[in-house]
């Protein structure tokens, strides 16, 4: 059985759907992955084979001002889950960020370009990477600018302001790859199905900023808006973000045979589902 903790969240309801009934959902109010004791006594009850960790503090803003929470919830939780994964002898997989890089490479990052996390989210995120490693079979998957249909989400809020404004100013000097949740369970899966270990990166594919992923949204909602390119510096958010942190998937491609779709597919799959 695979145990997916943080089935509450926007990629764990995601995961949830996608394994039916092969996999068993944890939510928070089952298991507090800061405490060692509720950790161990819920996996030590399931007994899974595979943990998906999708537990995260994930307010990248918020992490700036409270970073024990960040450390908690993001280093020791994880730390928690490779110790009672390792006795149980089940695969941990860890969920990661390219928040880890510092955005200052100009070509798509690889598993083992050195990182340098910029904000306490990245930084809390890298110590969970560290954690989840002391469980031999662990296998971390960085992932990015994700959306789906279970959480707050950029596209989200382009559907709303797009109904209440003429024009916004959306930050054009930041490059990733947008990615859909349904997508990335899909390549979490095909991971796990390959028993894949160690590093490895998965998003949609190919890049945009956020400012030509605000004018594709709209393009494809229909909408009018008009999107005014701002930078980083205008607006002003206290975490510092990585510029360009495309990540290179060919890893998961060789390794698993997953072959993520472009990111505008993935857009239009994204509206065509949330309107059924
Ligand atoms: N969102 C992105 O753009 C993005 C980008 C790169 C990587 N990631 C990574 O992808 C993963 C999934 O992200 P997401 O956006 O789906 O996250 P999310 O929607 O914020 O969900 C996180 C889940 O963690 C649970 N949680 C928080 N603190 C907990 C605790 N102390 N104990 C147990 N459960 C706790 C939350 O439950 P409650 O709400 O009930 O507290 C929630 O269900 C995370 O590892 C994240 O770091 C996300």
């Amino acid at each position: 059985m695979i145990v997916i903790a943080g089935a509450r969240g926007m990629l764990g309801h995601d995961l949830v759907a996608m394994y039916g009934s092969e996999a068993r959902g944890v939510y928070h109010d089952e298991m507090e992955i800061t405490s060692p004791a509720s950790v161990a006594r819920v996996l030590q009850e399931l007994r899974p084979r595979v943990v998906i960790n999708s537990v995260a503090y994930t307010d990248v803003d918020g992490c700036e001002t409270d970073q024990d929470r960040a450390f908690q919830v993001n280093g020791e939780g994880v730390l928690n889950l490779a110790r009672v994964t390792a006795e149980i002898g089940a695969k941990l997989v860890q969920i990661s960020t390219d928040y880890v890089f510092d955005g200052s490479k100009g070509t798509p990052w690889l598993e083992d370009d050195p990182v340098n996390p910029l904000s306490v989210y990245g930084r809390s995120k890298l110590a969970g990477e560290e954690h989840a490693r002391l469980n031999p079979d662990h296998l971390i998957i960085r992932t990015q600018w994700l959306y789906g249909l279970h959480g707050k989400n950029f596209v989200e809020t382009m559907l709303r302001l797009g109904q209440e404004k003429d024009q916004i100013g959306v930050v054009h000097d930041q490059i990733g790859s947008p990615t859909w949740t349904a997508d990335l369970a899909l390549a979490i899966r095909a991971l796990v199905d390959h028993d894949c270990r160690g590093t490895y990166h998965a998003a949609n594919a190919g890049s945009c900023s956020w400012c030509d992923f605000a004018t594709a949204i709209f393009a494809e909602a229909g909408l009018k808006t008009v999107v005014n390119p701002i930078t980083t510096g205008e607006l002003g958010r206290p975490a510092p973000r990585p510029l360009y942190s495309v990540l290179d998937c060919g890893k998961l491609e060789r390794d698993s045979g997953f072959v993520p779709q472009g990111w505008r597919d993935a857009l239009k799959q994204y509206l065509k589902a949330r309107r059924q």
